[in-house]
């Protein structure tokens, strides 16, 4: 029998009718991938069986007997953890204090102590059933993203859950901690637990999945076997068409010197970086997460202090101090971080993709609304970003849908200099190949397009030069021919 059943579940927000009749059953012991387009309705689906949004129609069974999920804490006893993408940590206490907030065990006694003992020992068999050695007295901001996700599953463990629910897991973590994770999931279902989990990277749903749930629109087209599906063939379900060219690379002909970073300085390294970046190419950085990629774009875009060093823009040297200067002098950066430092969330569609060039859309001093709504309307059109309701704000927007507005809000500011970090983190096999398309475009009508991403096979299908970093220096220059994957993780280990 199925441990968790939806039946003929329904969802809509004012009206927008975003989950239909969804039937879905999950069984005892498999890891049970949920498979969409960008705005499909997966997360609506987890937030329903979390608690954190109620169905307007159909019923949900658990172990057959029919459950309501009202609130966090119904899920919680029923058996349901789900583990977020940010995580719900408290930083500055430590890992036993982590897992056992809020069902913290209580000394016997007139005070009620905390039994310290107790937590910390089974803190740590909980992590030795996850493979791990994690001393429970650090501190959760002393551990990477990649352990701290282990204590929440460790938390969720703790809690006798019996499903766990992922929601893009892996999309922030490093290939090695991404790997740990899987092998760890693979662990528990030994061990009886059920996984539902949601992802774009599709080798690992291949790697990892039981059965793979596919929705598009928000209804649900197939539930089918891993084994027996090609990676083809759930592009195929999920995007109703076959997908032939997950890379549409154009060829160019390199132009002149766009972008020169001469003996640049970042805040506490000792190294001194230079490179230059031309028209007509697509540059790539590779490294792995923490060699200082991103660092190094904050420090060239203003957002990070930058001790020494030049910068030139097309041949101009330019005095950059903080981002406005930056965007003055042509620059788009197009953060990894969407939420954080991309997006508005209260704000509506159309306020974040004017919001780097307000100056466009004055006239007569004021902000024309009119002008606004136009160019929001073009680039729901170009990017295809879904739902098209450009009043709708922020947060409300699935994840790919936020990615493709922070891209369109800087498409929207005549740079010449396009860095994308991690551009396609989270965006569906479908529209990455817009997303790539775009930055052909973007190449051919002359600007200088430069990719951050820890995705080898993105960056190996679209770069035409490949620059590798390793602990804050480039180890490696390479031209897309002689780029193979092996030579670039050879580099990003420090050669
Ligand atoms: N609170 C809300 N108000 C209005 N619409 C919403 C709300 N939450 C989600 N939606 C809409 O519901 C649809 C499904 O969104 P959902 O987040 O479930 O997609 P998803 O499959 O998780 O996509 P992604 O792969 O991009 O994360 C989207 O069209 C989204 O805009
Ligand atoms: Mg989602």
């Amino acid at each position: 029998m199925a441990l968790l059943e939806m039946k003929g579940i329904g969802k809509s927000f004012s009206g927008v009718t975003v989950l239909k009749d969804i039937n879905l059953d999950v069984r005892r012991g498999e890891v049970h991938v949920l498979l969409g387009e960008n705005g499909a309705g997966k997360s609506t689906i987890i937030k329903i069986l979390t608690g954190a949004y109620t169905k307007d129609q159909g019923e949900i069974r658990w172990d057959g007997r029919p459950i309501e999920i009202a609130k966090p804490s119904d899920a919680i006893s029923i058996g349901i953890a789900t583990i977020y993408q940010e995580l719900n940590l408290i930083p500055h206490l430590s890992v036993a204090e982590n897992i056992f907030l809020g069902h913290e065990k209580k000394k016997r006694g007139r005070y009620s102590l905390l039994d310290r003992k107790y937590m910390q020992d089974r803190s740590r068999e909980l992590m030795a059933k996850l493979g791990q050695n994690i001393d429970p007295t650090c501190l959760v901001n002393s551990l990477g993203v990649g352990q701290q996700q282990l204590v929440e599953i460790a938390k969720a463990l703790s809690l006798n859950a019996e499903l766990i629910i992922m929601d893009e897991p892996t999309s922030s973590l490093s290939a090695q901690e991404a790997e740990q994770l899987l092998s760890t999931i693979e662990s528990l279902r030994e061990q009886g637990l059920t996984f539902i989990y949601v992802s774009h990277r599709l080798e690992e749903i291949k790697r990892i999945g039981d059965r793979i749930t596919v929705l598009r629109d928000g209804t649900k087209i197939e539930t089918v076997d891993v084994l027996t599906t090609s990676i083809d063939r759930m592009i195929e379900l999920m995007v109703g068409r076959s997908l032939n060219n997950k890379y549409p690379k154009k060829e160019f002909t390199r132009g002149q010197e766009a972008l020169r970073v001469e003996n640049l300085k970042m805040k506490g390294s000792s190294q001194h970086l230079s490179f230059t970046a031309y028209q007509g190419e697509i540059l790539g950085f590779s490294g792995l997460v923490g060699a200082g990629r991103t660092e190094l774009m904050k420090t060239i875009f203003g957002a990070e202090p930058k001790e020494d060093g030049k910068v030139y823009v097309f041949g101009e040297e330019v005095t950059i101090r903080q981002p406005r200067n930056a965007i003055e002098a042509g620059f788009a950066f197009i953060t990894e971080d969407r939420k954080m430092e991309g997006l508005f969330l209260d704000q509506s569609l159309v306020f974040n993709t004017s919001i780097a060039n307000l100056r466009e859309v004055k006239s007569n001093g004021l902000l024309s609304h009119m002008k606004m709504k136009e160019i929001a309307e073009k680039y729901v059109g170009e990017l295809q970003i879904r739902p098209n309701n450009i009043n709708l704000p922020g947060r409300n927007f699935s994840g790919g849908n936020q990615q493709k507005v922070v891209i369109a809000k800087w498409l929207f500011t005549n740079a010449r200099i396009f860095i994308f970090d991690e551009p396609t983190r989270g965006i569906d096999v479908g529209a990455k190949v817009e997303v790539y398309n775009l930055m052909n475009e973007l190449v051919e009508s002359g600007a200088c397009v430069i990719i951050v991403s820890s995705d080898l096979p993105e960056i190996l299908g679209m770069c035409d030069r490949i620059l590798v970093m390793s602990e804050g220096r480039i180890t490696a220059d390479l031209q897309r021919s002689d780029a193979t994957q092996e030579v670039i993780m050879k580099a990003a280990t420090g050669g």
